[in-house]
Parts: structure tokens; C-alpha cells; sequence
């Protein structure tokens, strides 16, 4: 964010004050619609880890990862990971300032039900993992220990605008990325593991439309403020939550620095299409669209959209989040995949 007086910070610090209490109010008296499948269908209806993969898949599931070549194999575990370090996400959104503190508001319990349905994810990915054989679990659990260990550095701040803007991003690209693996999986005959992830990815998706009812919310009531915080987001790229994954080598047993693993899973997801630039683009264009904030023209270029609610610094500011998503949509359009890394990662059994 810019320099800013001591006066507009405090300025601030108020709108976003107001912006938590109208989406607490929003929720509570559902303007903002609850987005979750246990909502809509209630606990005995839902789905839970056991009703996709039984423990009697054993078999089956060690069958089909076989068939999912090794590349999709890291994707799949890269992906468990990122759901199973879900301890770090509660306790990111817990963080938020103007937090409500109370343990029956709106958006406190809205915590409480994402969570819960956020650990069905990873509970179902370990499981397809740990019956698959495919997987030396002792490696990946200590991935696993040391990802929660380290936490995330996303540079949100516990500032709401931020934290939102993220977790709706984050949840489009969580969406897609489960979606792409189960389009594979099903092409490589692999049923059980191609509905776990399809299943993953329609939680996503309806998790997505919360975060962006927040953000929409925000831009109602302190529209200059959360555009000047999109554009300071889409300037520093939206960081992936499992970035600072680590190892610890089979071989020589030493603790990786972050970086390698994680640059070596991102570069293998975009060669095996699971998630790539292009649909970075897509997410970042969807949300400027869904928020009304600007559209594509007959050229496939981004304009602004029309809005008399801005002031100076906050046409600016939109002004600034077309000509970065313009730079994104070029970017994805030249897209080349990155050759395959040459990492062997620890967790891959063969
Ligand atoms: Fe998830
Ligand atoms: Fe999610």
C-alpha cells in the first residue's frame, strides 16, 4: 500500500470497520446467502471422505493411481498438501482484523462451517494417497508437519480487504486446479479418484461465492478503498498458500529450503494443464467481471466498466487493475509451458 497520513489511515481503518459489519450483518440475515453443500443438504445428506472412498477401495485406489502417470501423481500430492496445511487457513481468516470475537457471529461461524468442510478435502486426498502405495507417506507427512510448521506469507496482513480478495481467488484456483486432475483422471480410467477430486472442486466453488459476496460487499460500501486493495493484490500476483513446502530428502535426509519443491510442483501442474497462467488470467478476469470493476471489448481487451461511485485516487486505482489484467491476459495468451522440472521429490515411490 501507498504512504499514507495518519488521517486517511484512520479513515480507513473506519471503512473497513464498516465493510466487516455490513457483511456480518449480510450474513446473519441472509443477504449473503450461506454458500455450502452441508447447508443446503444438512449433515445426515452430505458427503463425507468415507461415502467417495470406502476403506474396501484399497484395491481399486492402488489400480487407478497406477494408471495416473508420475506427473499427476506429484500434482495429486502437491494438492493434498495444500489442503491438509488447513490449520493455517483457519487460523489466517481468525486473524483478520475486525474480526468479530464472539463465538455465535455470523462470520465466526462461517469459519467454523468452511473449516469443517475444508478438512474433508484433505482427509479424502491422505486417504487416496495412503491406499494407493504409490506414495512413501513418511516423506509426505513430513512435508506435511513442516508446511503447517511454516505457515504462509501471502502478504494480506490480516487486513480484510486483502484476506477476502485472496480467499476468493484462492478458491476459483483451488476450484480448477481439483476440477483439471478429475478431467485427467477420468480420461486415465481412474473413476474413484476422478469423483474425489470433482466432488473437492464443487466445495471450492461454492466456497468461492462467499469470499466474493465479502469482497462485493466491501465494494458497496467503501468502493475506493477495496479497488485500491484489488490493484495491490493483481500488482504482487495472488501467492499460491502452499509456497514454502519443503522436504526432507530420502537420500541424504536434509531439510529442503523452500523454493525448489514448490517451483518444481507449480511448473509440473502448468505442464500437465492442472493449472496454468491461462487460468491465473481466467480467475483474475473472472473476478473483475463478477465485481462489475470491468469487461472485455470485441478485441479482447479489458476496459474499466462504468462506475459513478469512485473518487479520483479509486478511478486510478481500477484504471490500474485493467492494465495489469491486460498484461496477465497478454502473458497467458504467449503461455508456453515450463519443461518438466528435474526435482525427484521425496514423496513419489516410483
Ligand atoms: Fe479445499
Ligand atoms: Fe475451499
Amino acid at each position: 500500500m501507498s504512504e499514507r497520513t495518519g488521517e486517511q489511515l484512520a479513515k480507513q481503518e473506519e471503512m473497513r470497520r464498516k465493510s466487516m459489519n455490513e457483511i456480518e450483518q449480510r450474513i446473519s440475515d441472509g443477504r449473503i446467502p450461506w454458500s455450502t453443500l452441508t447447508k443446503r443438504k444438512g449433515y445426515e445428506e452430505v458427503w463425507t471422505p468415507s461415502s467417495i472412498v470406502p476403506h474396501t477401495a484399497h484395491g481399486a485406489i492402488a489400480k487407478e493411481m497406477a494408471s495416473l502417470s508420475r506427473e499427476i501423481r506429484i500434482v495429486l500430492i502437491g494438492d493434498t498438501l495444500t489442503e491438509e496445511a488447513l490449520p493455517t487457513y483457519t487460523h489466517f481468516l481468525t486473524s483478520i482484523e475486525g474480526m468479530p470475537d464472539p463465538h455465535d457471529s455470523s462470520l465466526q461461524q462461517w469459519i467454523r462451517a468452511w473449516s469443517a468442510e475444508e478438512e474433508r478435502h484433505g482427509t479424502l486426498l491422505d486417504r487416496i494417497l495412503f491406499m494407493s502405495e504409490a506414495v512413501d507417506m513418511g516423506a509426505y507427512e513430513r512435508s506435511k508437519h513442516m508446511l503447517i510448521d511454516d505457515g504462509m506469507q501471502i502478504g494480506t496482513e490480516n487486513d480484510p480487504y486483502s484476506s477476502f480478495y485472496y480467499t476468493a481467488f484462492q478458491e476459483r484456483a483451488t476450484q480448477v486446479s481439483h476440477a483439471n486432475v478429475a478431467k485427467i483422471a477420468t480420461d486415465c480410467n481412474a473413476p474413484l479418484i476422478a469423483k474425489a477430486c470433482r466432488t473437492i472442486a464443487g466445495d471450492e466453488g461454492m466456497h468461492a461465492i462467499m469470499y466474493s459476496n465479502f469482497v462485493k460487499t466491501a465494494l458497496e460500501i467503501d468502493p475506493n478503498g477495496m479497488i485500491e486493495t484489488i490493484r495491490d493484490m493483481m500488482k504482487n500476483r495472488v501467492v499460491m498458500p502452499a509456497h514454502l513446502m519443503r522436504e526432507v530428502r530420502s537420500d541424504t535426509h536434509e531439510v529442503t529450503q523452500a523454493g525448489p519443491a514448490f517451483s518444481a510442483f507449480s511448473d509440473t501442474a502448468q505442464q500437465v494443464g492442472v493449472y496454468t497462467t491461462k487460468d491465473y488470467d481466467r480467475i483474475s478476469g473472472k473476478l473483475l467481471t463478477e465485481w462489475d470493476l470491468a469487461h472485455t471489448d470485441d478485441h479482447d481487451v479489458w476496459q474499466v466498466s462504468e462506475r459513478s461511485d469512485l473518487s479520483e485516487d479509486g478511478r486510478e486505482a481500477l484504471a490500474m487493475c485493467v492494465r495489469i489484467q491486460n498484461i496477465i491476459h497478454k502473458k497467458a495468451t504467449n503461455f508456453v509451458a515450463p519443461e518438466l522440472p528435474d526435482h525427484e521429490f521425496s514423496w513419489v515411490l516410483n
